[in-house]
């Protein structure tokens, strides 16, 4: 099913109804309204107007289309910060006030904030929590976007010494856990605590962490209470948030999605591809530059629908050029479509469009929409009349199983940040890499958070796991498939230190071995590593390891071990160009008996219950692996540039 993001409050009401009608008639079941609109539900404190938006809700609704309810809370207005100002963040960069004019000028740790985030938030529940028109919910908007987990405030530090002594329980054994004699960092009680901001050079990586995971702890307590809110007041309905690309949140996403019936992301592939590959060359960045590269997406669909395990939304999909990247192209045609089809072979149920008229005022006119400012169908209009005709004759099944699990751990992502040894380390960058190769393989992945069931899967893949709970390394243990780990797993204590015994501490069950030492090397004078009778580049992450009673199946330049095999359980100690990647993982999945099919260039399948689509991102046709005499559903053996083709398995 499709949808749409509508600002009923940004156009003149005479154009509601008419809107209501295209919307319908262009084949959307969905449209979001009002998680921006608070200045206009509550003009002055506790005077609330909803006659507009109960008119707008019910124009829609009379229309055929069910509401997406939001509560307002990305977007608090003015006379709030100036009744609250204590509301506003501090960045923990500069220490300045992060003022008032854009958005998500909040902070989760001040407690006025959170009143007020729920009173709005009840006010609206209430109003609308049963309304006919109103499907479900989401909460705020994009929770942490524009990195706003983080707030160096005074109720932060009060937040944070109050987090400590309930983690800690007495003074001592902070400072032991943190190491506070090294420098002579220690307190003599918790109301001397710092924030790990403004030092001189860097603070513990303890410090870091625990800040880490108290600025986290606030966004989630925040949203888990704005949830019990709505479901309170609305009956029936489901809750879901629309993410930004996980890391980007600064959060424990899982504990974020706990509460929620579903998980939804906002998908602006060219945005995305212009930011993180702002340094490829243009040999490589033109092919992607109206495309997006073919495995960016699938990774955080895979993502959002691994933090509930059930089938998730796009809530907000890029329609045509966007405002905030570096450099804003307009999407290929074509890819409109394509985009929202991959969403659905990774699992999605709806994917809805950002948005439908481009606004010709304020941040974002230049800003494509499915309407152009003048009402007259933007680029992406029939695309989208062509998606809507095609999933109307296509069934989609519930999304099966994947064969390969990948452990996604924030925490590890958090240290590579806090303590980066080597400049080229970069937590997300390995995960996209161990991702790419399962999926240049053809294998279809779900990612799990760390101590998640692994039963059931033939391959499961932990590019990091640096800071271990005995939980996660339980279920590792208790894995049934194949076990690939990386390098750093297990290299730390949950204070951040280095495990008594050395790494992989608590992994040690596992892998037998012992971390000697650790190097980083610069990317342009790397080392070697040979697995078999290949050689590939090893350098971003290098250890030296005492193999102990493992099998070596890989060494370094100079003969010392750099992959080792413990029955089941496989270690890479060190980072690998993507071929070496490529060949460890097609190895495994040999062994574990999975079918691979090998793809090259821009060309990637997706599995949905027995439905296989050919997902192709290139400039040129390409082959569909499909078998001898298969029914296509839709296109055909041969798939068109920036098109697809679909399968049914027999
Ligand atoms: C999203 C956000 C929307 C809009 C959009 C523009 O991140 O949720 O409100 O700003 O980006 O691309």
């Amino acid at each position: 099913m499709l949808g749409v993001c509508y600002y009923p409050e940004h156009w003149p009401e005479a154009w509601w109804e008419e809107d209501a009608r295209r919307m319908a008639a262009l084949g959307l079941t969905y449209v979001r309204i009002a998680e921006f609109a608070w200045s206009r539900i509550e003009p002055d404190p506790g005077r609330f107007e909803w006659d507009w938006l109960d008119r707008a809700i019910e124009t829609l609704g009379k229309a055929g289309l069910k509401v997406v309810m939001c509560t307002p809370t990305a977007t608090p207005p003015k006379w709030l910060i100036d009744l609250y100002p204590e509301i506003l963040p501090v960045d923990p960069e500069t220490g300045r006030t992060r003022g008032f004019g854009s958005r998500r000028h909040t902070d989760f740790s001040s407690p006025v904030w959170h009143r007020e985030a729920m009173r709005i938030s009840t006010a609206v529940a209430e109003r609308y929590g049963e309304n006919p028109y109103v499907a479900g919910w989401q909460t705020d908007n994009e929770l942490c976007c524009h990195n706003t987990a983080i707030s160096a405030s005074p109720a932060a530090h009060a937040g944070f010494r109050t987090w400590c002594r309930e983690q800690y329980g007495d003074i001592a054994s902070l400072n032991k856990a943190w190491g506070n004699v090294f420098w002579s960092m220690e307190y003599r009680n918790f109301d001397e605590i710092e924030m790990p901001v403004g030092a001189v050079t860097e603070t513990s990586p303890a410090h870091r962490m625990a800040w880490r995971r108290y600025s986290s702890d606030m966004v989630v307590r925040f949203h888990a209470d704005m949830i019990a809110i709505i479901r309170a007041h609305s009956p029936g309905r489901w809750v879901t948030h629309n993410f930004i690309p996980m890391p980007e949140t600064g959060v424990d996403n899982h504990a974020l999605a706990a509460d929620l019936d579903f998980a939804a992301y906002d998908n602006y592939p060219l945005g995305r591809a212009d930011l993180a590959l702002a340094k490829s060359s243009p040999a490589d960045f033109a092919p992607l530059m109206r495309t997006g590269h073919p495995d960016f997406q699938g990774i955080l669909f895979d993502q959002t629908r691994g933090l509930t395990g059930r089938p998730f939304w796009v809530m907000e999909q890029q329609p045509g050029p966007v405002n905030w990247a570096n450099h804003n192209p307009r999407p290929a045609p074509g890819m409109v479509r394509l985009w929202s089809w991959e969403a659905f072979a990774h699992g999605a149920a709806v994917v809805s469009f950002f948005r439908w008229r481009q606004a010709p005022y304020a941040q974002e006119q230049m800003h494509a929409g499915l309407l152009r400012p003048d009402c007259t169908h933007a680029e992406a209009w029939p695309e989208v009349e062509q998606l809507h005709a095609e999933l109307a004759r296509i069934e989609l099944p519930a999304p099966t199983k994947a064969p390969v699990a990948i452990v996604v751990d924030h925490e590890s992502d958090w240290l590579g940040q806090i303590e980066q040894q080597g400049r080229g380390y970069d937590y997300q960058k390995i995960l996209t890499a161990w991702y790419g190769a399962t999926r240049r393989l053809g294998l279809d992945v779900d990612f799990v958070a760390p101590g998640a069931d692994l039963s059931g899967y033939a391959m499961v893949l932990v590019p990091a796991l640096a800071l271990p709970t005995p939980e996660a390394a339980a279920r590792l243990q208790a894995a049934d498939g194949l076990v690939l780990i990386g390098p750093r797993s297990g290299a730390k204590t949950h204070d951040v230190t280095i495990p008594d015994g050395l790494a992989p501490g608590r992994l040690r069950p596992l892998v037998p071995i012992r971390v000697l030492a650790v190097e980083t090397l610069r990317p342009d004078c790397p080392g070697s590593i040979t697995i078999g009778n290949a050689s590939f580049s090893s350098g971003l992450w290098r250890e030296t390891i005492e193999p102990g009673e493992c099998t070596v199946l890989g060494r370094y330049e100079d003969g010392a071990p750099a992959m080792v095999r413990h029955g089941k359980v496989h270690y890479l100690a060190t980072l690998v160009e993507d071929a070496a990647l490529d060949a460890v993982v097609a190895a495994m999945a040999a062994e574990a008996g999975l079918e691979t099919t090998p793809l090259t260039g821009m060309l990637r399948i997706r599995r949905r219950g027995n439905l296989t689509f050919a997902i192709n991102y290139g400039a040129e046709p390409a082959e569909a692996p499909a078998p001898e005499g298969a029914e296509f559903v839709l296109g055909a053996r041969t798939v068109g540039p920036r098109d697809l083709s679909i399968w049914r398995s027999v």
